[in-house]
């Protein structure tokens, strides 16, 4: 158990989690409406929530915009001339030299920004509702896009830039975006990548998509260098210009936009972005968040687990006390923003808490394996927050490197993504920490929006465990009738209440969001279904100590996550079926020292098609051409069966079981 000095509990938000725990688990909905009441609504609810098998609805009434508490709120106060990012590209060589280009946006310089695109979005026709995809490299025109779209109601779709051109098909497609957001080209480690060339490969045959906005991030390209004239068209405010397919430079348009624009009022219920992740089966699914309730839930997570200090007085001196911590916050995140926690904990709650985010662009090994340390250093970070796959990569390289740096300035740690070894935990707690530094190992999801089971800084820590839930949330551990398990005992995880952050649905798809989250195969209770109990199924397995600690153990649905990537096992084998020489595939994840899980595959050939180490390259080209880089598949081997049930159905238990030497478990549906 490690225990937290003096000072850290002396500066924390929190001081006694089980008490506050206990307390709010009574009312939690007065406990959200209190912290809501600390942000800025231009209507209040009527309603905190409604639920209504199988959607919760928070703050229904109530009018928001969350841009108007990330950005608006602050113009008329002292954080209008604070910092809200600090950006660090990576170095490369070009007209700018091997110098590593630096950009810093005030909270008052950030709202031009967002303000100037909102207006150019709008002269191209987006209205509330529209949406926009983003395909962007991690630069700051990401969350300038980002909210420039929610403060006029349009609904973006982040896509990450490690996807491919047909992942970012499907993205577009299913979302029906009309205007796509990317960069001409950008530096990657020592090269370049064009990303416009995967853009237009993409949209070929999509019709939906009437412009294309192209971010020049490599200044020193000539404007033409791949043939393309982009059309620089003099923009009327409100008129929409397009007919047909036009691309545009975003310095063009910008270059004309209005500095000011009003942000669109919005039902805190009204859809803010959706994103794409994947689930047990098929296609990846678009995960919905809303305005009011996200607002509420990634503003009081972040501002409580990592102590931000942060710029709201509140209003219930129960939960929250004001001003006892550093105005110099400086906080890292290392995530992209075409993840949730890019989304959640880069772009909205560090700005609704008016904090100051550092951004760095590159891999952690980009120019050299320090880089992160050496920034820490050079920008006195406060609170750093990365994944453990990272980590662990770090870890292998030594403690030389980070102990040639000076990382005093770090006062708490933050872990997310996949589960972190003891290991990993020990070497980041007093390598990195130097055993000063709390580990907020939070876990969540896509969908839950923001931490649901995390320790607060003034918690005693176990080293792999990610503690208890956060306030107002409620989580269990269950077997497969949805009865709770006894301690020590792997289960379901499972959330009994809603949570203000909670996804509205799956777009377009409320069916896959009713079988996924509350009616999922592997809990058979009718009786809650019946009862329209709250029952959430997370997909992940845990276990919980005699402490209450919560020990996440990982998926058990057929989701992969490499190096943190969440990656579907359905989407892997549908990559693989689709080369002419496979009939078949089953992928399984197998556990990783470093990524946390790599992809192994089984692969039946069609008749006639003999296996070679040429056809597994070209496979695992094939699924970088469909998925991306991120889904490279580590082990490939060629077999005549698969284990399936009668129905017809690959059994993935059962071949990961036979891979990792353990027992195969009950195998009475299978067929052969
Ligand atoms: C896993 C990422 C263990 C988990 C925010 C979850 C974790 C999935 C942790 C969601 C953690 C996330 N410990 N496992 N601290 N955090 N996970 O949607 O399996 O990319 O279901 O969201 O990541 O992945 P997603």
């Amino acid at each position: 158990m490690i225990i937290p000095s003096d000072e850290i509990v002396d500066k924390s938000y929190i001081k006694d989690y089980e008490k506050l725990y206990h307390d709010i688990q009574e009312h939690p909905e007065a406990f959200w409406e209190n912290i809501a009441k600390e942000l800025s609504w231009f209507k209040p609810w009527n309603k905190v929530l409604e639920w209504k098998y199988p959607y919760a609805r928070w703050f229904v009434g109530g009018q928001c915009n969350i841009v108007n508490n990330a950005l608006d709120r602050h113009q008329k106060t002292a954080v209008k001339d604070k910092l809200a990012y600090i950006w660090v590209g990576q170095p490369f060589d070009s007209a700018q030299g091997k110098e590593m280009p630096v950009r810093k946006f005030t909270y008052g310089e950030l709202n031009t920004e967002v303000c100037k695109f909102a207006n150019v979005l709008k002269s191209l026709g987006v209205r509330k509702g529209d949406r926009v995809t983003i395909y962007l490299p991690r630069i700051p025109e990401q969350y300038i896009s980002m909210l420039a779209c929610a403060k006029i109601g349009a609904i973006h779709s982040v896509v990450f830039s490690g996807f491919s051109a047909d992942a970012l098909k499907n993205r577009i497609m299913d979302a029906q975006s009309k205007i796509v957001i990317t960069t001409d080209k950008y530096p990657y480690k020592d090269k370049v990548l064009d990303s416009k060339k995967t853009v237009d490969e993409a949209i070929k045959d999509i019709s939906s998509v009437k412009d294309v906005i192209l971010i020049k991030r490599l200044k020193s390209e000539a404007a033409d260098s791949n043939g393309f004239q982009p059309a620089s068209p003099k923009l009327q405010r409100g008129e929409p210009i397009s007919t047909g397919l036009n691309y545009h430079w975003y310095h063009d348009l910008m270059s004309q936009a209005d500095t000011i624009c009003s942000t669109e009022i919005m039902e805190a219920t009204d859809p803010l972005f959706l994103l794409y992740t994947s689930g047990s089966t098929g296609k990846p699914k678009g995960i919905l968040h809303g305005h009011g309730g996200y607002m509420v839930g990634v503003y009081l997570t972040l501002k409580y687990v990592f102590n931000l200090d942060s710029q709201n007085q509140p209003v219930n001196q129960a939960t929250s006390q004001p001003g006892n911590n550093s105005i110099d916050d400086i906080y890292f995140c290392t995530a992209d923003g075409g993840w949730i926690t890019g989304h959640s904990y880069i772009v909205y709650s560090p700005l609704i808490n008016g904090a100051t985010t550092f951004v760095y662009e590159a891999t952690p090994d980009y120019p050299h394996p320090g880089i992160w340390w050496e920034l820490i250093q050079k920008y006195k970070v406060t609170k750093f927050y990365t994944a453990p796959t990272a980590i662990r990569a770090l870890m292998r390289l030594g403690d030389e490197i980070p102990n040639k740096y000076d990382l005093s300035s770090l006062k708490i740690l933050g872990s997310v993504g996949e589960p972190i070894n003891p290991e990993a935990w020990l070497w980041y707690y007093k390598t990195i920490g130097k055993e000063k530094c709390p580990i907020m190992d939070t876990w969540w999801q896509t969908e839950t929006g923001m931490f649901m089971i995390t320790p607060v800084p003034s918690a005693n820590l176990k080293p792999g465990s990610a503690f208890k839930p956060f306030f107002g949330v409620e989580a269990d551990l269950v077997d497969d009738k949805g009865n709770s398990v006894p301690v020590n005992t792997q289960g379901f995880l499972v959330i009994k209440k809603p949570w203000p952050s909670m996804l509205l649905d799956v777009y377009n798809n409320p069916k896959k969001y009713l079988e996924t989250y509350f009616e999922n195969e592997s809990i058979n209770n009718q009786q809650l279904t019946k009862n329209n109990q709250f029952l959430y199924f997370s997909g992940d397995s845990a276990k919980k100590d005699d402490d209450g600690y919560y020990w996440i153990i990982g998926r058990n649905d057929d989701v992969i996550k490499v190096s943190g990537h969440r990656l579907g096992s359905a989407e892997l084998e549908s990559a693989f079926v689709s080369h002419p020489s496979v009939a078949e595939a089953a992928v399984i994840g197998k556990p990783d020292e470093v990524k946390g899980e790599k992809i192994k595959a089984f692969v039946i050939l069609k008749k006639g098609i003999q296996g070679s180490d040429e056809l597994k390259t070209e496979l695992v080209k094939q699924v970088r051409k469909m998925i991306g880089p991120i889904a490279t598949p580590d082990e490939i081997d060629f077999v005549d069966k698969l284990p399936k049930t009668r129905s017809g159905k690959i059994m993935r238990r059962v071949l990961k079981a036979q891979e990792l030497g353990q027992p195969l478990g009950d195998t009475s549906t299978l067929e052969n």
